[in-house]
């Protein structure tokens, strides 16, 4: 952490760019879990075989998947992302296969779907498991036969796709509660890739602290050379339910409010989401006896901590709080906005 930085501050849209020609020969650990993964993913990478990353949320996957395409035979072709999470089904139809003009109101132009863009290279199909069972049967019959259709085309058109997908969900209960189907989860998991979460990475939290801090510092243009005992601590028990990101946005905060040339424990705002291991409960972040005890903020604190326990996924969020998706919506923009 001592390396001088005089580098200029790197800007977002830079630092996706960079993330975007990472190659797995980026990836290191000295953890066995992520050490394991990424055997298998160098394996993977040389093959043609269909993969499927799971992950809980902010491990990776999004960037694994950019790797293991730069690594593979396909690295000169396109790399096409898609997230099927809170997309309607006709919106899943028309970006995976395409559309005619006209095909629906609003189709004012053809459109060409993501599996006609990655032709060649990788389609990567992110939260997966979050597609409606319609969904996956469609999608399912591009992969098995490689053959699909623009929406408002009898056309048969092909496309040369790697398929690699990703979700952050338990796939073996989503698997049992019918929710995924089983057909489509053989065709797409030729080889399945399991990121640990942070917690499973002791060693390798230190070099990842570091190189955050370094990264934040580029960003925000800012000299810090030290990380004081306490506050490392702190950051090594942290459960990280939110992991990398989790990391990133902690880090990226305690630089920006640091002064000095030191991260001290007071800058890290670290919040206790993750369910306590032994009783499952989850602790609720400032609710503390004395702080906003109205009902309002009551209400929010737990839309936050189910949100949290669903992984993010806002459909089960509304189902678990009994609320339809419009309300829930609403009553987030109005956390977002007294935030
Ligand atoms: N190996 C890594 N080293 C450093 N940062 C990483 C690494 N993998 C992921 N990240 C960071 O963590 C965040 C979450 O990564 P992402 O791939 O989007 O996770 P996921 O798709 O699993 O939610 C990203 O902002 C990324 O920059
Ligand atoms: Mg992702």
């Amino acid at each position: 952490m001592s390396r001088p930085l005089g580098v200029l501050p790197e800007t977002r849209a830079e630092r996706a760019a960079r993330e975007s020609r990472f190659t797995l020969d980026d990836f290191q650990s000295e953890d066995e879990p992520m050490r394991t993964c990424l055997e298998l993913a160098r394996a993977a990478a040389r093959t043609d075989l269909p993969l499927l990353i799971l992950g809980e949320t902010g491990t990776g996957k999004t960037i694994l998947a950019h790797a293991l395409h730069n690594s593979s035979g396909r690295a000169k072709s396109p790399f096409v992302a898609f997230n099927a999470a809170a997309l309607s089904d006709t919106l899943i139809d028309s970006q995976l296969f395409g559309h005619e003009k006209g095909a629906f109101t609003g189709a004012d132009r053809r459109l060409k779907g993501k599996f006609e863009l990655a032709d060649g290279g990788t389609l990567f199909v992110d939260e997966i498991a979050d597609m409606s069972l319609s969904a996956q049967a469609k999608i399912l019959r591009a992969v098995e036969y490689g053959e699909f259709e623009r929406l408002g085309s009898e056309a048969l058109l092909q496309a040369d796709v790697r398929l690699i997908s990703a979700t952050h969900h338990p796939i073996t209960r989503f698997l049992a509660d019918d929710q995924f189907r089983r057909d489509l989860f053989y065709r797409v998991s030729g080889i399945t890739l399991r990121l640990p979460p942070l917690r499973q990475r002791p060693n390798d939290m230190r070099a990842l602290i570091v190189s955050e801090v370094e990264r934040a510092c580029a960003e925000q243009g800012k000299v810090i050379t030290a990380v004081a005992g306490a506050a490392l601590e702190r950051l090594l028990a942290h459960p990280w339910p939110g992991n990398l990101r989790e990391l990133k946005r902690v880090i990226q905060t305690a630089v920006a409010l640091t002064e000095g040339r030191k991260i001290e424990p007071e800058v890290l705002l670290l919040e206790n989401l993750a369910p306590d291991p032994e009783t499952g409960d989850h602790h609720i972040p400032g609710a503390i006896p004395g702080e906003d005890l109205s009902l309002r903020a009551a209400e929010q604190r737990h839309i936050q901590a189910v949100l949290q326990r669903v992984g993010g996924n806002k459909r089960r969020a509304a189902r678990a709080l009994g609320l339809s998706r419009s309300t829930l919506d609403r009553k987030l923009a109005e956390l977002g906005r007294s935030h």
